[in-house]
């Protein structure tokens, strides 16, 4: 039996738990994080307790005090995590009546369950608003370096085989364009992040008078209109992590974005591909090939995508089952949600700072974009402005293709004589479509790769991001 006896059993129990139950219970091994959170919340309750007249101002001021001081301790590392307490609700609270007999009236009209549920929304809330901060900077850095490289062309890909020409800059506009969806996607989480439960009570409120505007309008739970946000339903709000799946399953999707950024760095890094250097300083070497620099970073943050899918699936499980309202079980929550911000912020981070150490290998790209084959389309494109059906410009210019390997030639080398010989159509102009700045000239519908139209999106994207 341990000694320190957690209040949450002072009454009904004739001692502490046994010491393999307590281990088995505890969650202050990992719920610590929640203490700023913890402290503030138990501020505004105690300021809510005390405008009802549970309180006196005394006894306010002295909780508050008291509250402040451990927390400034737990920030220095000097305050005593105690394993038989249980959480960080309990330390805290135990800790301040210890210290502030008047701590005892704290937890007035107030039970762990909604105070958890408190202490997650806040915290949670606090992470999307720095994630998003976090990734408003990816999205600078790739647009920084579209722009760093604004006339560089590359071939695009389909199936992993060169398929048309675009511009650097669009290839890594798509990613801002993924990246502004998760944004919305983490927007609209907070919306129901930021509800106010507190004064639920331990599921079924209280008979007491709380005023639960006046917390949540101290906590900041407030809508963009300026109207309190409050839990409408007691039993709902203990139990609801809805939140917390929504956070997990955008910070998926999210992790499938930078898998993917990740998978063209990887690619790109390649010297088949050569497309990029990244700096020494954001790859690392091997153990036993000397001449190895690899792209670790970014496999890293490919393979944690595993962990936060998982986080998704193990908060669904964790929810499936579970009959109204609190059930132990929902402790188990808060792991895969810390796990899913800090894998998600840390890999959105180290991208950010990888990115800004990129340099193109301008040579490269160009030889890869070169390759006359990548406008083959825009050689049909060519018969059917002369009136040739597409379906049939298709064909015939799978045929120059085939002569031009037959004959080993480069497509842009063949002769007018050749190109006729496949199809009266062609014309003294027909090989003018190789020309890759023209062509590049050419693509300006909204949202393609032209060079008029990807210079817009980055002064659109640059202008957004400042
Ligand atoms: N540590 C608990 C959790 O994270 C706090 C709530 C406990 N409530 C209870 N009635 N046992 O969920």
């Amino acid at each position: 039996m341990s000694k320190i006896l957690p209040v949450s059993r002072s009454g009904r129990f004739t001692g502490g738990p046994a010491a393999d139950v307590a281990q088995f219970t505890e969650s202050i091994s990992f719920d610590w994080r929640l203490w700023r959170h913890d402290i503030l919340g138990s501020m505004a309750h105690a300021e809510m307790l005390c405008k009802i007249g549970v309180l006196n101002k005394n006894e306010l001021h002295a909780i508050v005090r008291g509250l402040n001081k451990i927390g400034l301790e737990i920030r220095a590392g000097k305050f005593k995590w105690k394993p038989e307490l249980e959480d960080v609700h309990m330390n805290i609270e135990a800790e301040l009546t210890k210290r502030v007999p008047a701590g005892a009236k704290l937890h007035t009209a107030r039970s762990r369950n909604d105070q958890v549920a408190l202490d997650v929304r806040l915290w949670l809330r606090d992470e999307i608003t720095a994630l998003l901060g976090d990734i408003a900077d990816l999205q600078r850095a790739l647009v920084s370096l579209g722009e760093k490289n604004a006339d560089v062309i590359i071939p695009g890909y389909t199936h992993l085989q060169r398929a048309q020409p675009v511009y650097l800059a669009h290839h890594l506009l798509a990613y801002v364009e993924m990246l502004e969806r998760d944004c919305e996607r983490l927007w609209d989480c907070h919306s129901r992040v930021n509800i106010c439960p507190l004064g639920s009570g331990a599921i079924a409120g209280s008979t007491l008078p709380l005023n639960r505007a006046l917390v949540a309008k101290l906590l900041g739970f407030v809508n963009a209109g300026g109207q309190v946000q409050l839990t409408q339903n007691s039993m709902d709000a203990v139990s609801d992590r809805d939140f917390a799946v929504e956070f997990c399953a955008a910070g998926a999707l999210l992790a499938v974005h930078l898998s993917r950024l990740a998978e063209d760095v990887i690619l790109w890094t390649s010297a088949e591909f050569n497309y990029i250097k990244i700096a020494d300083a954001y790859t690392t070497g091997s153990s036993l090939m000397p001449q190895k620099k690899n792209p670790d970073i970014a496999e890293l943050a490919r393979g944690k995508t595993g962990r936060v899918f998982g986080n998704l699936m193990s908060l669904l499980t964790l929810l499936k089952g579970l009959p109204m309202t609190y059930n132990r079980d929902l402790q188990e929550d808060k792991e895969r949600l810390f796990d899913t911000a800090d894998t998600v912020r840390a890999s959105t981070r180290i991208f950010s700072a990888m990115l800004r150490n990129v340099k193109i290998n301008r040579t490269a790209c160009a030889a890869a974009a070169g390759d006359p084959v990548l406008l083959a389309t825009d050689l049909a494109d060519y018969l059917v402005k002369k009136g040739m059906p597409f379906r049939q410009a298709h064909h015939v210019i799978g045929a120059v293709v085939a002569l031009a390997e037959k004959t080993g030639k480069p497509l842009n080398q063949l002769t007018l004589a050749e190109l006729q010989g496949v199809n009266p159509t062609f014309g003294r102009d027909a090989l003018g479509v190789f020309n890759l700045k023209t062509a590049m000239a050419k693509r300006n519908l909204t949202g393609a790769p032209g060079t008029k139209e990807v210079a817009k999106q980055l002064a659109r994207w640059r202008e957004q991001l400042s």
